[in-house]
């Protein structure tokens, strides 16, 4: 990985391609996360929600495409290919993802009016299912000496995107100065209560539920759609590949909260989690 103004990437040309050719749309809205936080789920949410009267449930690109094709990462399936992409011909509003930090987003996002949706979850769950996302890419089983010497490079900050704690405290602090341009989601909270969040981020989105589409079973009609149930079972989710070769399959595994119980030692996680209560001490924020 490169560390480059204090966070680790793991590549760099894609990003600086990113900051320096995008200029936001007032419109646009930008998805940010760290990997293995719940962005492919925020990605086939904001698409539905947003499209929703553009296609027929049966029609829906959701069932033939990875929420990764319809809402492109910025700093790698765009300007990571061609630092010179085009995005003027995406439908408004363009909906854009990435896992830079809020301090590496570019000085246009921040001037536009338009809006930011985070999405952050407990950071055990996240490693572990990074280190299974990192094991099913090389095609080995998850080993116990993956999982230790990533975590050790985890609390020393070193994983993709990190320090976690300073990925997640830039967008966080964000929120709290301007929840009008920044809105900030837990995995868990949705997980709890899908229905609630998912109208708050309807709502933020600029494309709130009227009360005849909520009687009409709309709400439930898209969360079922974009269900890790209902996606995983998908032949393009189960057997396609995306561009760079890595099977679509590997984005979706149990979305279980409190998972990593499976894998880490108690030990383990108390040192996590005495690390991350001196890091969010006093910020409001806690996992
Ligand atoms: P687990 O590995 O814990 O199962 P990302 O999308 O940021 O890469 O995060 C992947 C995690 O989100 C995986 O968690 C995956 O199973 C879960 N996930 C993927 N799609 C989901 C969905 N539609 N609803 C809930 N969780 C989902």
């Amino acid at each position: 990985m490169f560390l480059y103004k204090e966070y680790w990437y793991p590549y760099i040309h894609g990003i600086f391609s990113f900051q320096q050719h995008f200029k936001a749309q007032n419109s646009d809205l930008i998805l940010a996360s760290l990997p293995k936080a719940g962005t492919t789920w925020l990605k086939a949410l904001t698409f539905a929600i947003a499209n929703r009267n553009n296609y027929s449930p049966s029609e829906n690109p959701l069932l033939t495409t990875n929420p990764h094709g319809l809402v492109p990462f910025l700093d790698n399936a765009v300007y990571g290919k061609n630092p010179f992409f085009k995005l003027d011909d995406f439908p408004s509003p363009r909906i854009l993802a990435t896992h830079v930090t809020y301090s590496a987003l570019t000085s246009s996002i921040g001037d536009s009016t338009c809006r930011v949706i985070y999405v952050c979850r407990n950071p055990l769950d996240q490693f572990i299912s990074f280190c299974h996302y990192v094991a099913k890419l090389l095609n080995n089983p998850l080993n116990p000496s993956l999982i230790e010497e990533n975590f050790n490079l985890m609390r020393r900050g070193v994983s993709p995107y990190g320090p976690f704690w300073d990925h997640v405290l830039g967008y966080w602090k964000a929120n709290q100065e301007r929840p009008d341009k920044v809105l900030f989601l837990k995995y868990e909270d949705m997980k709890e209560d899908p229905v609630s969040h998912f109208k708050v981020l309807a709502k933020f989105m600029g494309f709130p539920f009227f009360v005849e589409e909520d009687r009409q079973g709309v709400v439930e009609e898209i969360l079922k759609l974009c269900s890790l149930d209902n996606l995983k079972d998908l032949e393009v989710n189960k057997i396609h590949k995306n561009d760079v070769g890595h099977p679509n399959s590997a984005y979706f595994r149990k979305g279980d909260v409190g998972d990593w119980a499976n894998y880490l030692t108690p030990s383990m996680a108390e040192r996590m989690n005495k690390l991350m209560e001196e890091k969010f001490s006093d910020t409001g924020l806690n996992f």
